[in-house]
This record gives structure tokens, C-alpha cells and sequence, in this order.
């Protein structure tokens, strides 16, 4: 069957994006300390277990797949992005042996495993997001392969909200647009009269507000073990000051211990961090 026209742009754009996709840590410090506090959420949904069969879906280049695999659990590596597939391929380590399968599909689609197939999943970074109008159907299937854990964290729509949208909407519009329908819908529509005045923007997204997310994981009777929006507090720091915390690794992790702290805050979870996907939940079925 013919795919969407929107499954092609998503591609389109991911594959175009994939060389420059690990070095995001690189030019932010703010990017490093969002992948560490992921990394603490999947150690907890991990509870020192080995040897779990995982599937990370929009896994892009290997970001958490990949050390995972090395760590001896069962991965899958899905994304819809070719390209992403083989810059993983090739960071998997030459003289390990990891057990990690590749597949390539879209999460938009049904996923090719059985009920129940995977001890964890994850979706992180915000896939479900790129799937806008067919987020729903998408969570079910993610959630209809999870044996129990499942650790997704997608766009914040607040947070995302006061980035550089309403910037976009003076420049272009002379007024605010997108904006109100992010405010509205949670959607941005990338549609051919935005793309005329950015032919590069990310192809059209939805940006979760906390109760939608909790309404969502309601509906498939889960239960939310821990819900955050991690990269808030750091947001309003200067990247210069959190450089000189890293350098310490006992101050850093304090600072870690808080910020997991402040940015699971109830009042706070509907900002999340910068250019980043910003409200991470940990849910069980
Ligand atoms: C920001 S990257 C995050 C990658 C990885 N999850 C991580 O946290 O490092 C987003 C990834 O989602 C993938 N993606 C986007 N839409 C997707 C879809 N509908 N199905 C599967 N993968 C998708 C992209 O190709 C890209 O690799």
C-alpha cells in the first residue's frame, strides 16, 4: 500500500537529520543532562534486571539501544529513518557480540511482534509525536507489545509553545497563527504554506499537554509510576554555569537528585526542557 504523504516527509527529514543527531550533546550541555535523566528513568524501569527483551521504537542512532544491547538485553531497534538504522549499525561495537535486531517501519503502523513480546519499551525522544494525528492508535500499539513497563517521553506542547513559534508567526504572518493552534490543538501543521517560507522545518508534530498524556495512559488502564518534564529547571540556567557542574562529579549528581526532584513537581510539568522532548512518563499495564 502507498504510504502517507506525511510517512514520507517524516523519513525524509530524519534521514537528512541523522548525521548531526548524536552530536545534539556537543553543542548544549542542557542536551547531556536531558540524556542522563533519561538514563536514570530507564535504570529504574530497568531495577538491575538482565537479560530483558526491549524494543526502543524511534531509536534513531543507537542513543540508548545500543549500550543496552552491550549491557546483554534482547533489543529491537526500530525507527522509520534508514539512515538512522545504519549510523547505529555502525557504532555497534566491532568486537562484542550484541544481540539487537533492526527493523525499519513507522510507529504510525502496526508493529510486526505479538502481544506482550517485550519486558520494556521504550519511545523516547519524542516518536509519538511525529505520529500528530495518529498518536492514539500508535500509544495502543506500544502499548499492546509491552509485558508491563513502558518509558516514553514526547514534546511537551507548553514548553515547545515558547520556543520559537511565535517568532515564526510575526516574521511570516505579521500575527500570531501557529501558535494558537498549538495553544488549541497541540498540533503543529506544517502544511505547504508554511514549508514555502521554511522548506526544512520538522514535518508536522503534536506537543502533549501532562493530562493528555495521563488521560491517554488512563484509557489503556495503566498506571503512571513516575511522571517528570526534565529539562525545566535547566531551561532559565545558563549552559556556562551547568558546564562548571558537570566538571564535578559529586556536585553533579546532586544537581541531577534535584533537578529530577523540582521537574517532577506537579505545578511544573507542562514546560519541560529546550529543544528537547520534554514530559518523560514511566507507566506499567
Ligand atoms: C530525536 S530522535 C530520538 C532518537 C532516540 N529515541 C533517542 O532518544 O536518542 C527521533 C527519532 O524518531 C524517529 N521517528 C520519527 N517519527 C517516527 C515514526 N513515525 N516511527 C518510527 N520512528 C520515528 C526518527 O527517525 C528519529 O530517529
Amino acid at each position: 500500500m502507498a504510504k502517507s504523504s506525511h510517512y514520507e516527509e517524516t523519513k525524509k527529514y530524519w534521514n537528512k537529520k541523522a548525521p548531526s543527531e548524536l552530536a545534539r550533546e556537543e553543542y548544549d550541555i542542557r542536551k547531556k543532562i536531558h540524556t542522563d535523566l533519561l538514563w536514570r528513568e530507564i535504570r529504574r524501569a530497568l531495577n538491575g534486571n538482565k537479560n530483558l527483551s526491549i524494543l526502543d521504537a524511534g531509536a534513531g542512532p543507537g542513543r540508548f539501544s545500543i549500550p543496552l544491547a552491550q549491557e546483554g538485553h534482547s533489543v529491537v531497534h526500530l525507527d522509520i529513518s534508514g539512515e538512522m538504522i545504519e549510523i547505529a549499525k555502525n557504532r555497534l561495537p566491532k568486537t562484542e557480540k550484541c544481540d539487537i535486531t533492526f527493523v525499519q517501519q513507522s510507529i504510525c503502523e502496526p508493529l510486526p511482534f505479538p502481544d506482550q513480546s517485550f519486558d520494556l519499551v521504550l519511545c523516547l525522544d519524542s516518536p509519538l509525536s511525529y505520529c500528530v494525528n495518529n498518536y492514539e492508535s500508535a500509544f495502543a500499539e506500544l502499548v499492546r507489545v509491552a509485558k508491563k513497563t513502558v518509558v516514553l517521553c514526547v514534546v511537551n506542547r507548553f514548553g515547545a509553545m515558547m520556543e520559537d513559534a511565535a517568532e515564526f508567526d510575526f516574521q511570516y504572518f505579521g500575527k500570531l497563527k501557529t501558535q494558537w493552534d498549538l495553544l488549541h490543538t497541540g498540533n503543529l501543521n506544517v502544511n505547504e504554506e508554511i514549508k514555502q517560507f521554511e522548506p526544512n522545518l520538522m514535518p508536522s508534530w503534536h506537543g502533549f499537554t501532562p493530562k493528555e498524556v495521563k488521560d491517554l495512559i488512563k484509557n489503556h488502564s495503566g498506571k503512571i509510576i513516575r511522571i517528570s518534564a526534565p529539562g525545566t529547571f535547566t531551561r532559565c540556567m545558563s549552559p556556562e554555569i551547568i558546564e562548571k557542574v558537570y566538571q564535578n562529579e559529586e556536585v553533579y549528581q546532586d544537581f541531577l537528585d534535584f533537578l529530577e526532584e523540582f521537574d517532577s513537581k506537579e505545578d511544573v510539568l507542562g514546560v519541560g526542557g529546550i529543544y528537547a522532548g520534554g514530559l518523560l512518563v514511566r507507566f506499567e499495564i
